[in-house]
């Protein structure tokens, strides 16, 4: 039990987390599914299995039934309206969309596109497409030395979009995004914030409800893997012509040409992920029946045990902001060889991740090498952290 949680029923409700010998503690890149995701995967497959939008069959109307209603549940998640939610491969494909759909047609030469330092790759190659392919420039608001970010008072020449991240994957930095959206419209600029590493794990905040864009991945928060949002302003979406093409996101076809359905639909070609939109639904329930509220202030208790524990270890030097509230419970810590340290933790059990977290220019900025990063969830305990800390002066040796 820690903080209002009672962790030890959380984890009860994820069989992943039945193996003793597994300290599951890299959240940041894919988290577990409780058993209520796993059986609705499964109950789809055996008691419906049938294509969306189509056939009229009792099987095919309860998938469509079923589809649409997990539309609505993840709109009711976000803030949103039903057909502002357009569901995607993954946070990636997400952005993508945006970038290609609505972005691309909208700027040119003598504009920019504004990204953070932060950014995922996700939210900076297809950034970077898209000024090749229009003439536009790419900008990026720099960090400080902890990977903290300033909200800029002015915008560069010609700033027409920004595309930033809520919380960083790698260092764990979390963005004051309500200031950063507030300040991006008050100039002028359409912001997509890429909130992956945040819908989980912290309350939505008012910069997310703001946004024009939100983007996200159902299995970073308990969900399945294979499905991500994007959350659209319905007048943007409405604008936004689609760039994928085939069945399902047609009204009329001829033998030259082809008319578009009215969003969602337009943006989601061919057959979607149902069974995995079926199946986000119980995830989304179990985040608000727990609160978001109660699993951050879950995951900062976790958060401050580790950074506490860390602190006395020698060879190892925390990376990013100090402490909450401008931090998630992701931690990067630099040391000699984190790829070395992170085979010694995989010994033990210890699930982390070395690497530079696909977010190699925010590493060349801060001067770091690939980094080990633990990243916390709602079913982590005390004694998984303890279990971290124990293992950390071996595997730091390792790496020296
Ligand atoms: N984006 C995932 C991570 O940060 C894969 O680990």
């Amino acid at each position: 039990m820690s903080g209002a949680l009672d962790v030890a029923a959380v984890r009860a409700r994820f069989p992943a987390l039945a193996d003793p010998a597994h300290v599951a503690l890299d959240n940041a890149a894919t988290t577990h599914r409780p058993q209520a995701v796993i059986d609705t995967l499964v109950r789809f497959c055996i008691a419906t299995n049938a294509n969306v939008h189509r056939a009229t069959h009792r099987r095919a109307r309860e998938a469509t039934e079923a589809y649409e209603g997990a539309r609505r549940r993840v709109a009711r998640f976000l803030g949103a309206e039903r057909d502002e939610v357009v569901f995607t491969r993954n946070a990636t494909d997400a952005i993508n969309l945006a970038a290609r759909s609505y972005v691309e047609p909208r700027v040119g030469p003598g504009d920019a596109i504004v990204v953070t330092a932060l950014e995922h790759h996700s939210n900076l190659v297809p950034w970077q497409q898209v000024c090749r392919r229009t003439g536009a420039r790419l900008e990026a608001l720099p960090v400080d030395g902890r990977g903290c970010l300033e909200i800029p008072e002015t915008w560069p020449t010609g700033a027409r979009f920004l595309a930033a991240t809520r919380v960083s994957n790698a260092l764990g930095t979390v963005v004051d995004t309500g200031a950063l959206v507030a300040s991006a419209h008050a100039a002028g600029l359409a912001v997509l914030l890429d909130v992956t590493q945040a819908a989980g794990h912290l309350p939505l905040d008012e910069g997310s409800r703001q946004a024009d864009f939100l983007a996200l991945s159902a299995h970073k928060m308990y969900g399945p893997m294979g499905l991500g949002v994007l959350r659209g302003r319905r007048e943007h979406l409405e604008a936004m012509e689609p760039v994928v093409f085939g069945g399902e996101m047609v009204d009329r076809v001829s033998d030259r040409q082809a008319t578009w359905q009215v969003p969602p639909l337009r943006f989601e070609a061919g057959t979607p992920p149902v069974a995995e939109a079926v199946a986000f639904v119980p995830a989304l329930d179990l985040i608000e029946e727990l609160g978001a509220e109660s699993i951050r202030a879950h995951e900062l208790v976790l958060l401050e045990r580790l950074l506490g524990g860390i602190a006395s270890i020698e060879g190892l030097e925390l990376v990013g902001p100090a402490t909450a509230p401008e931090r998630s419970g992701s931690v990067a810590l630099s040391l000699a060889d984190a790829h070395a340290a992170s085979v010694v933790l995989d010994i033990s059990g210890i699930a982390v991740r070395a690497g530079v977290h696909c977010a190699e220019p925010l590493h060349a900025a801060l001067g770091l090498g690939p980094t080990l990063r633990a990243s916390v969830a709602v079913y982590n305990t005390t004694a998984d952290i303890d279990r971290l800390l124990d293992a950390l002066p071996e595997a730091v040796a390792a790496g020296r």
